[in-house]
């Protein structure tokens, strides 16, 4: 699926035009009503940028959190409107607290260069998909542009009815770059090609496995998740996190896959997840009955992280272990290395959203990685395989070259 981008515009699509950008600024807030992590923001400001600088005007859709259709104070874009001002010293940022259509259309005239509209989630018929909301929000620009790719795996009518009535409709360069590097450098991976996948479930994580699984040359698996595996092989498990409606499932995975599946060699077990001062090794058929494991082992750090290093792509989706409870932050520390290693040696590496991506964040890695998503549960469905309903209403570019969607 070949998508245009904003790079297949034409000057006079833009040029004196209001460019109606979805972004995806559902970020955290900070107790004094700021904004806490203003990473998806900055990831916004080349798409904006760019379009400022083709002759547009530009309009910004966005939700953030969960309100059910009406204004919620807590959940107002106005602190996000602040930091972009910041970010944008130059522009004039003209924040609409208005949820009223007809407000929000003259200010996309009358506004500064750059406008933001307040939650989408504040209009009721936004989750709906609903026509009519798609339609009035179509009248609030000339052309589409979605950046939000956090959010592509939502039908919303800010993500996807929209498309149908404001054409061009188009991606915007963020949503470029994580389609090239969740689907495309997937789908045409250099080789060895290896996915590490972590965090607790198997079951969040199923979809992922299946369709990784006939792609990469090796899936290394690590969390808790390792642990349905390791009741699959029989092994004890002691108190760890186990899932047990899903350890057919896993059996069934490792009969299937077993050359590829490689699952940590050791654990770092403890009697609880506070006990960290207690926490040790142990080699995977040695968890005591009464302990649990909390991370993958240092024996595991060093097989995973050899692995890595060898590698020409990796995808990395979910923590080693509970990277927020030291010592059990380990794990993930060794993958992130070996991945800022294997970049150095020109690997392609990429990070899904989440969790994952907040760790590299915590180390300081970010910039050491080829990628790091912005998206999470929409990160996790590109690598399911699935079409996002938000990249598939776009338009698509004929003869090929644009971006693809894998
Ligand atoms: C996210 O943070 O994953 C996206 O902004 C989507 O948010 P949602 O899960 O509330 O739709």
């Amino acid at each position: 699926m070949d998508k245009k981008t904003i790079r297949d515009l034409r000057d006079s699509d833009l040029q004196g035009k209001r460019a109606l950008v979805r972004v995806d600024f559902n970020v955290p807030l900070d107790d004094e009503g700021g904004v806490g992590d203003d990473t998806r923001i900055r990831a916004a400001l080349p798409t904006i940028r760019y379009l400022l600088e083709h002759g547009g005007r530009v309009v910004l859709l966005s939700h953030l959190g969960r309100p059910k259709g009406k204004p919620e104070a807590k959940y107002s874009l106005e602190p996000v409107a602040r930091r972009l001002a910041e970010l944008l010293p130059n522009e004039d940022v003209t924040f609409v607290e208005s949820t009223d259509t007809d407000e929000a259309q003259k200010a996309t005239r009358h506004g500064g260069r750059v406008v933001l509209l307040e939650n989408t989630r504040f209009l009721g018929g936004e989750e709906k998909n609903d026509e009519r909301l798609s339609r009035a929000l179509a009248e609030l620009g000339d052309v589409y542009v979605n950046d939000a790719f956090g959010s592509a795996h939502r039908a919303h009518a800010s993500t996807e009815g929209v498309a149908r009535y404001l054409k061009p409709a188009v991606a915007g360069l963020l949503m470029e770059q994580e389609l090239q590097y969740l689907g495309a450098a997937i789908a045409n991976p250099k080789r060895p090609f290896i996915a590490i996948l972590g965090g607790a479930k198997i079951s969040g994580k199923i979809d992922v496995i299946q369709n990784l699984l006939p792609k990469v040359d090796r899936l290394l698996i690590g969390g808790a998740m390792a642990c349905t595996f390791f009741k699959a092989m029989g092994l004890e498990t002691g108190t760890s996190l186990v899932e047990a409606d899903r350890v057919d499932m896993a059996k069934e995975l490792l009969r299937t896959g077993d050359k590829k599946l490689e699952l940590p060699r050791d654990a770092a077990v403890a009697p609880s997840l506070d006990e960290g001062s207690k926490a040790h090794p142990v080699m995977r058929d040695r968890i005591p009955p009464n302990e649990g494991m909390f991370d993958i082992g240092q024996e595991a750090a060093r097989q995973f992280s050899e692995m890595i290093t060898g590698a020409k792509t990796i995808v990395w989706n979910g923590p080693m272990g509970v990277f927020e409870k030291p010592p059990f932050d380990a794990g993930t520390r060794a993958v992130a290395d070996a991945m800022a290693k294997a970049t150095k040696k020109g690997a392609t590496t990429v990070v899904g959203g989440g969790d994952s991506a907040a760790a590299v964040a915590e180390l300081g890695l970010e910039s050491a990685m080829s990628h790091v998503s912005t998206g999470g549960g929409a990160s996790l469905e590109l690598l399911e395989g699935k079409v996002l309903p938000g990249v598939a209403a776009l338009d698509d570019r004929a003869g090929g070259g644009g971006t693809r969607a894998a």
